[in-house]
C-alpha cells in the first residue's frame, strides 16, 4: 500500500493564509500535470488554467473590481474584490471550457474542471505549498468572462490561490463516514 498516497488523501487540507513563494518551474509544473489528470469524460480536456502572480494579480483585481462594478455590486464590493488576489502570490483561475458533445453535458465538463481544481491543491500541498479554492458570484459574470476573453459557455469553476503556507496546516478531523453512508 502506498502509505504517503493514502495519508496525502486522507489529510488534504487548505491554506488560506499564503505568503511568497509562489510555486514555480517544476512544481508548478507538477501542480498543471495533476490538473490535467483529472478524469475527463470523452477526453474533451475541458480546461484552462489563467495564471496571475506579481502584475498579473492587479489586473486580475482590476478585471474583478470592474466586472463588479458592470454588475452593479455595491461599492464596498467593488473595493474588496480589487483586493481579492492580493490575498496570495498566485491565482490560478480554473476554466471549464465547455465544449457542445452529445454524450458529455456541460456539467460533466465543468465537474472535470472542478476535480482539477482539488487537484492542483493537493500537488501544491504534496510538494511544501498551500492552496484554497474560492469562488464567489463573480464566477458567473458575464462581464468578468468577457474581459477574460472566455466563450459563451465557458464557466469559471473557482479561483485557486497558491503560495507558502504561512501558518501550519489544520490536521482534519476524522469524520464518521457511516453519517454520510447507505448501503443498497
Ligand atoms: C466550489 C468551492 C468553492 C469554495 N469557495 C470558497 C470561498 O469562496 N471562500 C472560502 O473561504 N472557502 C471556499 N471553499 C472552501 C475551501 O476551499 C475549503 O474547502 C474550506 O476552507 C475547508 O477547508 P479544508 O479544505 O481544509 O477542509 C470552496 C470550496 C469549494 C469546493
Amino acid at each position: 500500500m502506498n502509505q504517503a498516497a493514502l495519508h496525502m488523501l486522507l489529510n488534504r487540507s487548505s491554506c488560506g493564509l499564503l505568503q511568497v513563494p509562489a510555486p514555480s518551474g517544476e512544481v508548478l509544473e507538477h501542480i498543471l500535470q495533476a490538473g490535467l489528470r483529472a478524469p475527463d469524460h470523452g477526453h474533451l480536456q475541458p480546461f484552462e488554467f489563467l495564471i496571475a502572480e506579481g502584475d498579473g494579480l492587479s489586473r486580475l483585481g482590476d478585471l474583478l473590481a470592474d466586472a463588479a462594478e458592470k454588475d452593479g455590486l455595491p461599492a464596498d464590493t467593488i473595493t474588496r474584490a480589487k483586493q481579492m488576489p492580493q490575498r496570495a502570490p498566485m491565482v490560478i483561475t480554473v476554466v471549464a471550457k465547455i465544449q457542445k458533445h452529445e454524450k458529455v453535458p456541460a456539467l460533466e465538463q465543468e465537474l472535470a474542471a472542478g476535480c482539477a481544481v482539488m487537484a492542483m491543491q493537493m500537488a501544491a500541498q504534496v510538494q511544501g505549498f498551500g492552496g484554497i479554492w474560492r469562488s464567489g458570484p463573480l464566477m458567473f459574470s458575464r462581464a468578468l468572462h468577457a474581459s477574460l476573453e472566455l466563450s459563451e459557455l465557458d464557466q469559471i469553476v473557482g479561483f485557486l490561490y497558491l503560495g507558502t503556507p504561512a501558518t501550519s496546516l489544520r490536521e482534519p478531523a476524522l469524520v464518521e463516514s457511516k453519517k454520510f453512508t447507505r448501503w443498497l
